[in-house]
């Protein structure tokens, strides 16, 4: 028989939280702590594309990253690969003359390669595009027939983060109750267009790999911050029905007070955190100081921060002239080529996701 292959490509953007997640109560199953709320970018800036191909020929399973062959005998990728593989139905290609049932799928091997069009693990979720993607291509591949938040608790056992890139707009990651994490999933609040005057501008402190994992760092936050604890009960429930109200009222000013606020309470979790995590640097604190310094001076804020596992900043203008005011501040505070390491601004397009 004559060899055959099947290939799927998808484009996957990422997504920046302004409600946090950070801790585990089931590390293998990515189950958190809390609800959390993001939004997704733009593909045209931070995306991961990633094609799938099965064959005939192929005779194991394999993956390259950035065009470097990586393992898939990590957990992670087994937990993602079998769940939807459980999912596999029959395939049949009219036009290649490919025919595929539902029980050879445990038999065929896929071939996957990814590509990110941004630093891969500096802090700027490339996990949660990356297995978001991955899940989706593969869903495609073998004709899964799952939605997709039913996809996204599969995306979940890769990154917890990439549940909450399946849908584009403003996402809710659902923490659950089951203790099998089949209800622990994402769900979309308002699609790109609901609030389309939203300009989201990254500032590239440093495109390095950062030093503690986000798994790592979770393990012990989880285990050492009381601060932590206080955060998952008493503080996120209700920033969350406020963060829903904010963005379903498009309330800016709500809105960069809750993003502002869950940001540093995040970082100062990672402080409380033994030994404790530093994921911001002297450059993201001087963009904290002078975001502030602005939107008090205005007297309603213009623009919000967030900052996740890195010290990137994730800036949220509130619309075209905030961002351009916003932009001529960073380059007036950090000029191109001065002492410090910002050295790109990637920015967002006006509509946060096509
Ligand atoms: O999904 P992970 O393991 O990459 O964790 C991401 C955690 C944060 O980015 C810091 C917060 C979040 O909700 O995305």
């Amino acid at each position: 028989e004559k060899p055959w292959v099947r290939m799927v490509t998808a484009q996957t953007p990422t997504n920046i939280a302004v409600i946090k997640y950070w801790g585990k109560r089931d590390e293998t199953l990515i189950l958190p702590v809390n609800d959390s709320i993001s939004v997704t970018l733009d593909p045209a800036h931070l995306c991961t594309t990633t094609t799938v191909a099965v064959s005939s020929s192929f005779d194991q399973d394999r993956m390259w990253l950035n065009g470097k062959e990586i393992s898939l005998s990590g957990g992670r990728f087994q937990n993602c690969l079998r769940e939807i593989r459980a999912r596999a139905c029959d395939v049949e290609d009219e036009e290649k003359g490919i025919k595929i049932a539902k029980k050879d799928w445990e038999k065929l091997h896929v071939h996957i390669a990814s590509f990110n069009n941004f630093p891969t693990a500096a802090g700027l979720a490339s996990s949660a595009a990356g297995f978001a993607c991955l899940v989706f291509a593969l869903a495609k591949l073998m004709n899964a027939k799952e939605d997709n938040s039913e996809l996204s608790a599969i995306a979940r056992q890769g990154s917890g983060s990439a549940c909450r890139s399946l849908f584009g707009g403003f996402v809710k990651w659902i923490m659950g109750k089951a203790e099998d994490g089949r209800d622990s999933l994402a769900v979309q609040l308002v699609d790109e267009k609901h609030w389309d005057e939203l300009v989201i501008i990254i500032a590239v402190v440093c495109s390095r790999q950062k030093e503690t994992s986000s798994t790592t760092g979770m393990r012990d936050s989880v285990e050492t911050s009381l601060l932590l604890k206080h955060r998952a009960k008493e503080v996120v429930p209700k920033r969350i029905t406020e963060m829903e109200e904010a963005i379903k009222t498009r309330d800016f000013e709500s809105f960069a007070q809750l993003t502002c606020a869950d940001s540093n309470q995040f970082h100062a979790v990672c402080l409380d955190t033994c030994p404790p995590i530093f994921y911001m640097n002297d450059t993201s604190h001087r963009i904290i100081s002078c975001v502030e310094k602005w939107n008090r001076s205005e007297g309603t804020p213009q623009v919000a921060y967030t900052f996740d596992a890195g010290p990137n900043a994730v800036l949220i203008a509130h619309n075209r002239k905030a961002a351009t005011q916003l932009l001529q501040k960073l380059l007036f505070c950090f000029p191109p080529s001065s002492d410090t390491d910002l050295n790109s601004y990637v920015i967002g397009d006006k509509s946060i996701l096509k």
